[in-house]
């Protein structure tokens, strides 16, 4: 078990991507404090992660109420003593063009997709530093990397949550505090609700063909969750099918392959 004995928060917990995480972590032998903004959805993830013999609790957060974001780390420690592993995964989506943007659907999107994040990782970081280390996982995308139509308060949020990534790794890995994000590629879930033509545009320019599945996010949150994430601060690792890497030419029959 690579987590054994440690201690996590997962917020937006009851969603694919983050029950994914804290189904996994707690498979891994960690006490998982797993928050969401809708608390049934996060009981759900327990009552799973329960039923196969895990340990993990619920709570209601909302990342958008700087209260809640201090609370959700301050209920792990007190419910489990410490907090090893904070994973931010709590947001939203926003499809919208940049000149049909209202000023309160920007601040929404940014509110809970950037400002949630930083204020978790912030108070997750400020125990750390006086417990002797921990990790942050960040969830960004691949949509802060590349300009989407429609993606300007997603993206600019998602770009600003790697950021904040790199110059908390820069101000806090001396202090035992490794901060990494995941940039995933589209991966079938609740949010991920792309239409046929957007599906198809993504499939054309994935080299691995296909999207991506909650299971190859939870494995590399589980890698830089571990202890063998030792040395990693600062980094943005794509989960992508290779969206990221590719130039246009990787079709084998243009190249005469
Ligand atoms: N699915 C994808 O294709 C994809 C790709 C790249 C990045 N991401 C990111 O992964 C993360 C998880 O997304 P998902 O696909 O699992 O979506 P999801 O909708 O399944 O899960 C998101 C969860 O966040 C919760 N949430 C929403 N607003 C909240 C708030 N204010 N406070 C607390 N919780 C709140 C929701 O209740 C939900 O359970 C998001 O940050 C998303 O931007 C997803």
């Amino acid at each position: 078990m690579r987590l054994q004995s440690k201690t996590a928060l997962v917020t937006g917990a009851g969603g694919g991507l983050g029950g994914a995480i804290a189904r996994r972590y707690a498979a891994e032998g960690a006490s998982v404090l797993c928050s969401d903004l809708d608390l049934a959805k996060a009981e759900a993830t327990v009552a799973d992660i329960q039923a196969k013999g895990g340990t993990a609790e619920a709570m209601r957060a909302d990342v958008s109420v700087a209260a809640d974001c201090e609370a959700q780390v301050a209920e792990t420690v007190a419910r489990f003593g410490r907090i090893d592993i904070a994973v931010n995964n709590a947001g939203v989506a926003m499809h919208k063009l940049a000149l049909d943007m209202t000023p309160e659907e920007w601040e929404r999107v940014l509110r809970i997709n950037l400002t949630g994040s930083f204020l978790t990782a912030q108070a997750a970081a400020r125990r750390m530093v006086d417990q002797g280390g921990g990790r942050i996982i960040q969830i960004g995308s691949i949509s802060g990397q590349r300009g989407n139509m429609g993606g300007i308060a997603y993206g600019a949020s998602k770009a600003a949550v790697m950021h904040v990534c790199k110059v908390m790794a820069v101000e806090l890995s001396s202090k035992g505090v490794m901060i990494n994000a995941i940039a995933p590629g589209p991966i079938e879930t609740g949010l991920s609700n792309h239409g046929p033509s957007r599906k198809q545009g993504y499939i054309d320019r994935i080299p691995a063909g296909a999207y991506g599945t909650i299971s190859s996010v939870a494995g590399a949150a589980l890698f830089l969750a571990s202890d063998e994430c030792e040395w990693t601060t600062g980094a943005i690792l794509n989960v992508d099918g290779g969206y990221g890497a590719a130039g246009l030419a990787y079709d084998p029959a243009e190249v005469g392959g």
